[in-house]
């Protein structure tokens, strides 16, 4: 098995390297003639050992032959360095060209697909795992080739000069394929143990991070120290337990490929003595048996890389066959501003359930109206916001933007004329003009400024140390919630869209900027067509529209006074809201978190 995933992970990195594959052949070609040089000295000590050790033998001139020795050491140098260097330059195209076939693909999957996977995830399959392909090509590719190349060759020397002996050379090896599959096995238990261990070490280590606040507040020991001391103590034992596992078959393995020997030379004296074979072939046995096991040995030790390599290159695989979303629209313009969705049905390619996200949604969103979506968490409000912006394509039915399916526009027309403003806000690691112009070199520092004071992010934008030109974002200064939202208005403010789409946008804020926000979301709002999704009702009672949306289905739709007559659903979430409200009320210390 572990064979062939050996075999397995060659093929997939083989499937990345398209372009390169001339050049990659050639320098295993050149590393493999190499790798045999290497072995022309042990053959010409058998040769000369069959011209003065054999019965008979008519004695020769060794010193030309010595030579010969000394030449190949120097070729296979030659053609070392020659291969290395071939190998080198094929890798850093090979990653260079994989580097942008992954900044392709990326460029043109649903926008749905950076929901799914994280953004350090997709960084370090763009430069870790492309890193470790373009080491396999690099440093490993050749050494593979040889290492399958020269013992066959081995073996084929050994069955050609002498089949009793060459038997016997090579009857521990399936033993040796026994241990070594055992040994991985075995190592691979440990390994996956080690690993859980290591990511429980780093959730306790989070989880008490974060208890330390209460700790030094309340004086005492907290539960999340008793969880970490324990972590560590797993992960302590997982790893000794993973060393133990492969030190031991580690010197196991070295041991028994030697020990083909304590065969071999027994059975060549007892043969010499019979006359069979002669001194010149045990030498060449003993010499090239110890060959053959350093390359098996070599080989064995690769496998682990090559595997390794081949993890990597399935990662990049996935993210290479990621299917694009089809962008064969035409339409340029829209007819106007209005939402329609057609009996929609959506599930989630990654839900493993198949349980659809959204079941036959039919629900119109006029222009220039605000209509509100309600409902429980996980009722699919999110996934209908998206949708209307084609972050994925439905299963059944129609999105319709303007009277048209949002399929026959051109993507690119489409995303202007929608701004979103999400619950989380994302900041690049730049300066906080930048983050509000988003690469859109047209607009002026004095749109940006006014986008700013029209978000109410102006004054703290300000007050900050250098203002507009302060870097924010992950290595930048830190900004709360509430700023980075009225960050994101400035964004949707500057892009003037004419559809605007809300999800939650002050959900986790607190109440002063929450106000802030609110105050900026009806600047962006006039005259757009707004969908907003809400957390708190109290902010969707004058909304046009107001759909309630249950596991998945519209259940009631209608303003906030009918709703309120005729749904029994819609009534619940009212009374919850206001339960909480007044709790919210009657706790001061929460309502100031
Ligand atoms: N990226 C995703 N992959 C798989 N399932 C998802 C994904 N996003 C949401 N879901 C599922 O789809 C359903 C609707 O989610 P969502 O639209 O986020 O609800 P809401 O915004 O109303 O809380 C939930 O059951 C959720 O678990
Ligand atoms: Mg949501």
């Amino acid at each position: 098995m572990h064979d062939l995933r050996l075999i397995g992970s060659l093929a997939a990195l083989w499937r990345l390297a398209p372009e390169q594959r001339l050049r990659f052949t050639f320098a295993a070609v050149l590393g493999t003639v190499s790798a045999f040089c290497a072995l022309a000295p042990a053959a010409i000590v058998y040769f000369i050992g069959l011209n003065v050790l054999e019965p008979g033998a008519q004695g020769l001139m060794i010193r030309p032959w010595v030579l010969w020795a000394v030449v190949a050491v120097e070729v296979r140098f030659a053609l070392l360095f020659a291969s290395r260097i071939l190998a080198r330059v094929g890798a850093v195209s090979a990653s260079y060209s994989l580097r942008v076939r992954l900044a392709s693909a990326l460029g043109s999957v649903p926008l749905g697909f950076f929901n799914v996977h994280q953004s350090g995830e997709l960084k370090h399959t763009v430069i870790e795992d492309v890193d470790g392909v373009q080491a396999f090509f690099a440093e490993d590719f050749i050494e593979v080739v040889s290492a399958v190349v020269i013992p066959i060759a081995i073996v084929v020397g050994f069955f050609v000069v002498d089949w009793r002996l060459a038997l016997a050379s090579i009857v521990s090896y399936p033993l040796l394929a026994w241990v070594q599959r055992r040994l991985v096995l075995g190592a691979q238990q440990q390994r996956i143990e080690f690993e859980r261990a290591r990511d429980r070490v780093n959730a306790a280590t989070a989880e008490f991070t974060r208890g330390i606040v209460l700790q030094k507040s309340f004086g005492q020991s907290h539960e999340s120290v008793r969880v970490l001391e324990t972590a560590i103590e797993r992960y302590r034992s997982a790893y000794r337990a993973q060393v133990d596992a492969t030190a031991l078959p580690a010197s196991l393995m070295r041991t028994l490929t030697s020990s083909n020997l304590f065969v071999v030379i027994p059975l060549g004296l007892y043969l010499n003595g019979m006359g069979a074979v002669g001194l010149a072939t045990l030498v060449f046995f003993g010499l090239f048996n110890l060959r053959l096991s350093g390359a098996l040995l070599r080989l064995a030790k690769l496998t682990s890389t090559v595997v390794a390599a081949g993890v990597n290159a399935r990662r990049i695989e996935e993210i290479l066959a990621e299917p694009a979303l089809p962008d064969a629209g035409t339409r340029e313009e829209i007819a106007d501003a209005s939402i329609r969705f057609q009996d929609v049905t959506f599930h989630y390619s990654s839900d493993a359930s198949g349980r659809a996200a959204l079941r036959d949604i039919a629900l119109s969103v006029p222009a220039g109206g605000v209509t509100a979506v309600v409902g429980l968490s996980g009722a699919g409000k999110t996934t209908l916001a998206r949708l209307a912006a084609r972050f994925w394509d439905v299963d059944r039915g129609a999105v319709q933007i303007g009277g048209s399916d949002v399929r026959e526009y051109r993507l690119e027309r489409l995303m202007d004329r929608i701004a979103f403003v999400f619950q989380e806000a994302y900041l690049l690691d730049d300066t906080v003009v930048q983050n509000i112009r988003l690469g859109r070199r047209d607009l002026s520092d004095e749109q940006v400024i006014a986008a700013a004071k029209a978000a109410r992010a102006h004054d703290f934008i300000v007050a900050m140390p250098e203002g507009y030109r302060t870097v924010v974002g992950r290595n930048g200064l830190r900004l709360s919630q509430g700023e980075r939202q009225r960050i994101q208005v400035a964004r949707a403010l500057l892009k003037n869209a004419p559809i605007l789409i809300l999800d939650e946008a002050t959900a986790s804020t607190d109440p002063e900027n929450e106000a802030m926000i609110q105050d900026a979301l009806a600047t962006l709002a006039r005259d757009k067509t707004v969908l907003v999704i809400a957390h708190r009702l109290s902010t969707v009672v004058e909304a046009d529209k107001i759909v309630v949306l249950d596991a998945g289905k519209v259940v009631a739709e209608g303003t906030h006074p009918e709703l309120l007559a005729t749904s029994e659903h819609y009534r619940r979430l009212w009374h919850d809201y206001n339960k909480s409200f007044e709790w919210t009320l009657s706790s001061p210390e929460r309502a100031a978190r």
